[in-house]
């Protein structure tokens, strides 16, 4: 069994402190497996800022799978935003802009999406898309293939005019191929989970992830939240967690089962049901 707190959309500048000191105590208690962090990890990309979150960061003493969101690219100082766009998170965070983990029993790839020209709806390069064929098609059927991005492969269930990230169906092709289970996501500051089948019929399920804004204060319509999620042989379950003025709380939650190389959605159950 493995478990992830997969959390997005920090942006430090904006972080609301209450919530950034119980997301860290949350966190530390539910003990992950591993924390992904799915970008936009500052509001402007100023040094200070990835000081803050680094800093933050540090102290969650799990192994880590982060890539950088829109916001982690300068908008408005255009030299760096066109020629050095993640200097200062190269720097601060990590210079790995691919990070990959694999264990016995789940595989996980990192891929930046955030660029400077289309700064707001990110891209797949024709690169990334050799990267996921490289290092996640030969695991295809033996481990849980998961990818983490920034920016949506599908859109938030009330918003369905929102923009996908650039080269979006091609990459779903690519994918697909390579038997990807689960991709993690965040940027519509909006926690939600569903299935690519829904919106591309006829296509393998692959499970999407989308995580709210854990700490900041840049929120919809909806509290803090992030997913933790579980991942025990055929079973995935995905936990949204809300903070609810004092904690981070259960809200609701998911469980896909892998039948026949199909994820199907089970009726909401916890995990400890099915041991
Ligand atoms: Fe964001
Ligand atoms: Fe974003």
């Amino acid at each position: 069994m493995r478990t992830i707190a997969h959390i997005s959309d920090l942006h430090f500048g904006t972080e609301d402190k209450p919530v950034a000191e119980g997301l860290l105590k949350d966190i530390k208690e539910k003990n992950p497996s591993l924390v992904v962090v799915s970008g936009d990890l500052t509001q402007r990309a100023r040094t200070g800022q990835f000081k803050d979150a680094k800093e933050y960061l540090d102290r969650l003493e799990f192994p880590k799978v982060i890539v950088p969101g829109n916001h982690d690219i300068p908008l408005f100082d255009i030299i760096r935003r066109f020629f050095s766009p993640l200097t200062r998170y190269k720097k601060y965070i990590t210079d790995d802009l691919t990070p990959f983990y694999k264990d016995e029993e789940i595989a996980i790839l990192g891929l930046n999406t955030a660029r400077s020209f289309t700064w707001k709806n990110g891209r797949i390069s024709e690169e990334q898309m050799q990267e996921i064929k490289e290092k996640l098609c030969p695991l295809k059927m033996r481990l849980i293939e998961i990818l983490v991005i920034h920016h949506q492969f599908i859109p938030a269930p009330d918003n369905k005019n929102v923009a996908l990230v650039g080269r979006a169906s091609k990459a779903l092709e690519v994918i697909d191929e390579c038997g990807i289970d689960l991709v993690l996501a965040g940027h519509l500051h909006e926690g939600f989970t569903g299935d690519i089948q829904t919106y591309h019929p006829g296509r393998r399920s692959i499970i999407i992830a989308q995580a709210g804004t854990a700490i900041s204060q840049r929120r919809r319509d909806d509290p803090n939240s992030y997913n933790f999620i579980t991942i025990k042989d055929n079973l995935i379950h995905i936990e949204i967690r809300k903070w609810n003025g004092n904690m981070f709380e259960k809200s609701e939650d998911v469980t896909y089962r892998k039948t026949d190389n199909k994820w199907v959605m089970e009726a909401a159950a916890d995990l400890a049901h099915n041991e």
